[in-house]
């Protein structure tokens, strides 16, 4: 069977791509089922498209699980949702010998639960040394909260005298968010068919390219992340220039 595996242009892969993996609530809707089955049937195509990102050698993915404004939803969804990403945790820890991949998680930790925060430094300091792809979980993650973290680790070094407002450039801003050192996403997907950011990211995207695709998470598929990067390959890139 043919794959648009075969159509990507390796020479112009994305180094980091990041997504918003929505529409679980609406999978489980279509089938009468409580929203939190949507998010655990969300669960398997994060581990398929985590695992075709590092075959294909993808260096950097992001993705969006839980953000600042989901606190909102009920407290049995966020319990459903907490309760997922344990288990997902110590599936990872279970196998940590046989897995490649480096995880990491994005996102302000002090409102997770203790044992939630006590598994990230784990499973943080067991994949660490992993050869192959870094896995970014944004959790308790919004992006003008990741700027306003920041700003304060930069206004602390001009209260203490260390810096100068005058001195404070573009990479002193984006060394001091989550992301840190590494790149910013040269593709963003957003799955379900919103088109919206919703406070995904908003320093690191100034120029990354966005595919909006209409499939719900749940039935996203290693095929669907293979057509969205041939589509991002297609795009003409200007950065402003002509
Ligand atoms: C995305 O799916 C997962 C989270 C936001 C945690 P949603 O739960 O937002 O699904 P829809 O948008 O209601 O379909
Ligand atoms: C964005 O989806 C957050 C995640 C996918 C984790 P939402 O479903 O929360 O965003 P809105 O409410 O549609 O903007
Ligand atoms: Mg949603």
């Amino acid at each position: 069977m043919s794959s648009l595996k075969d159509e990507i242009d390796m020479q112009n892969l994305p180094v980091h791509i990041a997504i918003i993996m929505d529409g679980n609530g609406r999978w489980a809707k279509k089938r009468f089922l409580p929203r939190k089955l949507g998010h655990k049937a969300g669960a398997d195509p994060l581990e398929n498209i985590t695992k075709a990102a590092d075959k294909l050698g993808v260096k950097h993915l992001t993705v969006y699980a839980f953000s600042t404004e989901n606190w909102k939803r009920s407290d049995e969804e966020v319990k459903g949702i907490m309760d997922l990403l344990r288990n997902y945790l110590d599936r990872y820890v279970a196998k940590a010998d046989k897995e490649d991949i480096k995880i990491d998680i994005i996102g302000e930790r002090s409102r997770l639960d203790q044992d939630i925060q006590e598994k990230i430094k784990l499973i943080e300091s067991i994949s660490a040394d992993k050869p192959g792809l870094n896995l970014h979980i944004a959790l308790n993650y919004g992006g003008r909260d990741d700027l306003l973290r920041g700003f304060k680790k930069i206004a602390g070094r001009i209260e203490d005298g260390s810096l100068r407002a005058e001195d404070i450039t573009e990479e002193m801003i984006s060394e001091n968010l989550d992301t840190g050192f590494y790149p910013d996403p040269e593709l963003v997907i957003r799955t379900s068919g919103e088109e919206r950011i919703s406070n995904f990211m908003l320093w690191q995207i100034a120029y990354s390219e966005f595919v909006f695709n209409s499939k719900l998470w749940p039935d996203y598929t290693e095929e669907d992340l293979y057509g969205d990067i041939c589509y991002y390959q297609n795009r003409d890139r200007r950065f402003g220039g002509r």
